[in-house]
């Protein structure tokens, strides 16, 4: 798992690279139906669960002042009732074999939407390789939340190739570059003492963190709950702000011997409007006052993408020396693994389901 973790730096060239290279058709034909690629749509959703979900997330906040298209994340079984033939679908599932997304890929092609199928392997593959919908293979041997870097830019390059989105090439280079250099400041070999994920993870040991963070930030402080939960095997919590000011900081009110648990993460980076500082510093003072532990995380370099993907890296590598402290094994799932198996015996139908996709592209 170590390796995994600290090769983001290498996988997000790769991913760049493979991103690129990969072709997407102006129009491709499905059932009989020509689907253009080059139309502008109404609506972006993006579909996967877990750590296939995480890069629409990404997607979702750096896009948020820039996209003029509505996008939405969605992690469920349904689309929503927007899903039309105008819409762009992009269906994310690491293994391909995940239900809620196979689920919504059948809707898609029934509303005959767009589609824009990353994956590895599993069902999504059998069924979409030989269609001609626009494929980014994710390399195998990942699990799903290791492979960020993959499920993360080839929707941000797909949004540029289809000129909704503009990101300048200094971004990506001077993205890669710093997190070049982090791969060595946030290694095994870096002392404490010049390694923030591993002053991170010690801040954090024996508490239940909540992360608080804010657009575009708020995606990074969700995948840090996601890895504390899955990586670290504890709980967390995550919050966004301005919102958190409304009701979440109430909780803070009174001193509660509970607090001697809790321990609060900010995770802050380029952009901040004022009005955002000064709700942190409030907050922070409140809660140093009421005996909590805070601490804070900055994205490092000039840009958004990279101030959003060294927050990630830094944030991901706490959770793996998280688990280290906690002696616990980050790789494993087995719950997760465990209850897709259940469900599989007791509810979801694969087969079936293959079946009615399968015909909804060949009839
Ligand atoms: C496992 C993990 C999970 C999966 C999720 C969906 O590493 O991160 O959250 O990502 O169960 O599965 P996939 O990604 O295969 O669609």
């Amino acid at each position: 798992m170590y390796n995994v973790m600290i090769g983001f730096a290498d996988d997000f060239a790769q991913a760049l690279k493979l991103s690129r290279e990969t072709e997407i058709p102006e129009k491709v034909t499905i059932n009989g139906e020509t689907l253009d690629y080059t139309e502008t749509p109404n609506e972006i959703l993006i579909c996967g669960m877990g750590g296939s979900s995480i890069g629409g997330e990404i997607v979702r906040d750096y896009s948020w002042d820039s996209l003029e298209v509505p996008l939405r994340v969605i992690q469920d079984f349904n689309p929503p009732a927007s899903l039309n033939k105008h819409t762009l679908v992009f269906i994310v599932s690491y293994s391909g074999n995940t239900e809620e997304t196979l689920y919504c890929l059948r809707e898609a092609l029934k509303r005959r939407a767009r589609i824009v199928a990353i994956t590895s392997n599993g069902s999504l593959k059998r069924l979409l390789a030989k269609t001609g919908i626009p494929f980014f293979k994710v390399p195998e041997g990942y699990p799903p939340r290791g492979a960020v870097a993959y499920l993360t830019i080839p929707i941000l390059v797909t949004l540029e190739k289809i000129g909704l989105l503009g990101i300048p090439c200094n971004e990506y280079d001077e993205t890669m570059q710093l997190l070049r250099d982090l791969k060595e400041k946030l290694s095994v070999e870096t002392p404490i003492n010049q390694n923030i994920s591993k002053k991170l993870a010690l801040e954090l040991y024996d508490t239940l963190p909540f992360i608080y963070s804010y657009k575009p930030y708020s995606c990074i402080a969700s995948r840090f709950k996601k890895q504390l939960n899955e990586n670290s095997k504890m709980h967390a919590k995550f919050e966004e702000l301005p919102e958190l000011g409304h009701n979440e900081i109430m909780g803070w009110q009174y001193p509660s011997r509970l607090n001697n648990f809790l321990s609060v993460v900010f995770l802050r980076g380029k952009g901040e409007h004022p009005s955002i500082e000064a709700r942190i510093k409030f907050i922070s003072e409140t809660l140093r006052e009421n005996g909590v532990k805070t601490c804070e995380i900055k994205g490092l370099g000039y840009s958004k993408l990279v101030n959003m993907m060294s927050l990630l890296y830094i944030c991901d590598m706490a959770s793996y020396y998280l688990a280290a402290l906690r002696n616990v094994d980050p790789l494993p799932v087995s719950l997760i693994s465990r209850m897709k198996t259940f469900v599989e015996e007791k509810a979801f139908n694969r087969n079936q389901l293959e079946s009615e996709i399968r015909k909804l592209i060949l009839q």
